[in-house]
């Protein structure tokens, strides 16, 4: 198997127990036995990899978004791709609980202001946003979007959601959302907008700058999905604008940022390393997927969870 993406040490063991492991630098001395790859969010898995891996059955991807595997060359290859749905929709939806909660109340801002050496007294006008009792606009009502829902009950909000398909009445219950058809709508109601929706060609850039322009001043944008989701320009224009109050980001187009990017200088704006899978238990979930996947797809059975062109629910 030709790893692509490193794994904690823990998960790395695990890994090296059922399959011989083929690093990305010894990969010459290895090509032509690669079957199996295995990926995280990145790097990308293109065609010219894809075609110079003759014995290659399967590419095992260790994250639910597969917008970084060139699927169409996989399906022109008779390459099979695994992906890990459902088991990280907790831990993602809580870091977009945690971006929420650190925006709106300012939390690196307020860390700043306790750690500097200046500081002697605290500013009793110094305020962030509220967030309990108030509206959550959410853009993707998946699985992730529903567990994100399901968490704004305890802070006592009024859910929004936008979506391509309506959820049916019994979902809408189940988490106390409200479908909104236009995306413009949602976001004029919204006092915080949070984007959970996959990444594809048709959700490419689709909050831009009239996106933003509908949002209240005083509203924060978190983004847990996709960088490509937003146009990162129109985004920086609004928040130096205070078109919008602030944003709280775990995924960025690139990841990283280049160093002199200016979303990097604003301090209205909260950014975490694409991290939404990222605790232990759920990676470890995670990869026990995606090992059952390459598993399956070498053996030449069922795949617990096959990204095919018309995915439904996954099975697991
Ligand atoms: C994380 O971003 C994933 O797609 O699993």
């Amino acid at each position: 198997m030709l790893q692509l993406s490193p794994l904690h040490p823990t998960l790395q063991k695990e890994l090296e127990e059922h399959f011989a492991v083929v690093a990305p630098q010894d990969l010459a001395a290895h090509k032509d036995k690669i079957a199996a790859i295995f990926v995280f969010v990145s790097p990308g898995v293109d065609e010219a990899l894809i075609s110079s891996l003759p014995s290659l059955k399967v590419v095992g991807n260790c994250a639910v978004g597969y917008n970084h595997v060139d699927l169409g060359a996989c399906r022109q290859a008779g390459i099979r791709v695994g992906y890990t749905p459902n088991i990280l929709n907790d831990a993602t939806a809580d870091i977009g609980w945690t971006l929420l909660l650190a925006t709106a109340r300012r939390v690196p801002e307020g860390d700043a202001i306790c750690r500097h050496p200046n500081t002697t007294t605290f500013d009793s006008t110094w305020f962030g946003a509220q967030v309990s009792r108030t509206t959550l606009g959410i853009i993707g009502m998946g699985r992730i979007g529903l567990e994100v829902a399901a968490r704004a009950r305890g802070f006592k909000m009024e859910v929004l959601y936008h979506n391509r398909h309506r959820c049916s009445p019994e979902v809408e219950e189940s988490v106390g959302g409200t479908y909104v058809a236009s995306l413009e709508e949602l976001l004029g109601r919204s006092n915080h907008v949070i984007l959970v929706a996959p990444a594809n060609p048709s959700t490419y850039h689709m909050m831009g700058r009239r996106q933003f322009a509908a949002m209240k001043p005083t509203a924060t944008f978190i983004n847990i999905s996709r960088g490509s989701l937003v146009d990162q320009d129109a985004l920086t224009e609004a928040l130096q604008a205070g078109t919008i109050a602030a944003a709280g980001l775990d995924v960025t187009d690139p990841e990283p940022l280049p160093r002199d990017h200016p979303l990097l200088r604003l301090s209205n704006v909260v950014l975490m390393p694409h991290v939404g899978s990222a605790t232990l238990l759920t990676r470890q979930e995670m990869l026990r997927l995606t090992i059952r996947n390459i598993t399956a797809a070498l053996q030449g059975g069922d795949m617990p969870c096959e990204v095919t062109p018309n995915i439904t629910t996954p099975k697991q």
